[in-house]
């Protein structure tokens, strides 16, 4: 069972159809796709709909596009989006309940897809705030029950804290973990430290060779957990 999640975000001026192409060519390797926004501001919902369908029969096809808002704007932002072939979407954990992530996961559980919030980020700057609020949006997450959640690679010790709080709390959710390759993290490191997926973007897609670097980030993945 592959642990990739394929990050999605185009540079430069890569074609939409260059993009399905490399995606075609790692599919084989990766459990899903990650649809971030800068796709939907290059190429709009055609775009999007292009990588949907070359991603459709991979598991997870998660729609990544930063929500933080009031239930009503989440909700129409994902509404063109129901029946598409997408089946997961991302939300920011910090904006809390009562309306906004509440009533957006009525919705999302109406339209049998599935919510993945972020609970802390890649990036150095996540220590500044989210880190300090971690227990505050592990009860957001304790309350909302969604799928999964989004915890960093880079600082494994925050997957670790997590995972030990989500298995004290009994709180069943799956962890994608970003910030592998160009963000510094090694692939493999954040499932040894607990996490379920790994988010990769660049290191695959605009990698010399996808196909190459898709396959040996599949053989780490398959390493027993001491080895990764
Ligand atoms: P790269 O190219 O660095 O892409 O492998 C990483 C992908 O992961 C996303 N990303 C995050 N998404 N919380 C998120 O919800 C985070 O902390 C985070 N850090 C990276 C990024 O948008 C890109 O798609």
């Amino acid at each position: 069972m592959s642990r990739i999640i394929l990050a999605v975000d185009p540079y430069g001026d890569i074609s939409v159809d260059e993009i399905t192409k490399r995606i075609d060519i790692v599919k084989k390797y990766i459990a899903g796709v990650k649809i971030g926004l800068p796709l939907l501001v290059r190429f709009g919902m055609p775009g999007v709909k292009k990588i949907i369908d070359v991603a459709k029969d991979t598991e997870h096809v998660i729609l990544d596009f930063k929500l933080a808002d009031i239930a009503p704007v989440m909700i129409s932002t994902i509404e063109p989006f129901i029946g598409t072939g997408a089946n997961e979407v991302i939300a920011h954990a910090f904006i809390g309940l009562d309306g906004a992530l509440k009533e957006f996961k009525e919705y999302i559980d109406e339209q049998g897809l599935k919510l993945i919030l972020v609970a802390s980020m890649s990036h150095p700057g996540s220590t500044d705030i989210m880190d300090h609020v971690l227990d505050k949006i592990i009860n957001v997450v304790d309350k909302l029950e969604p799928y999964g959640i989004v915890v960093p690679a880079t600082r494994p010790h925050i997957i670790q804290y997590v995972k030990k709080k989500l298995l004290s709390r009994n709180i069943d959710v799956k962890i994608y973990s970003p910030g592998i390759g160009v963000q510094g993290a090694k692939p493999g490191s954040a499932l040894r430290a607990g996490a379920d997926y790994e988010i990769i973007g660049r290191s695959i897609l605009y990698s010399p060779n996808p196909l190459e670097a898709a396959s040996r980030i599949a053989h780490i993945h398959d390493e027993p957990v001491s080895l990764r």
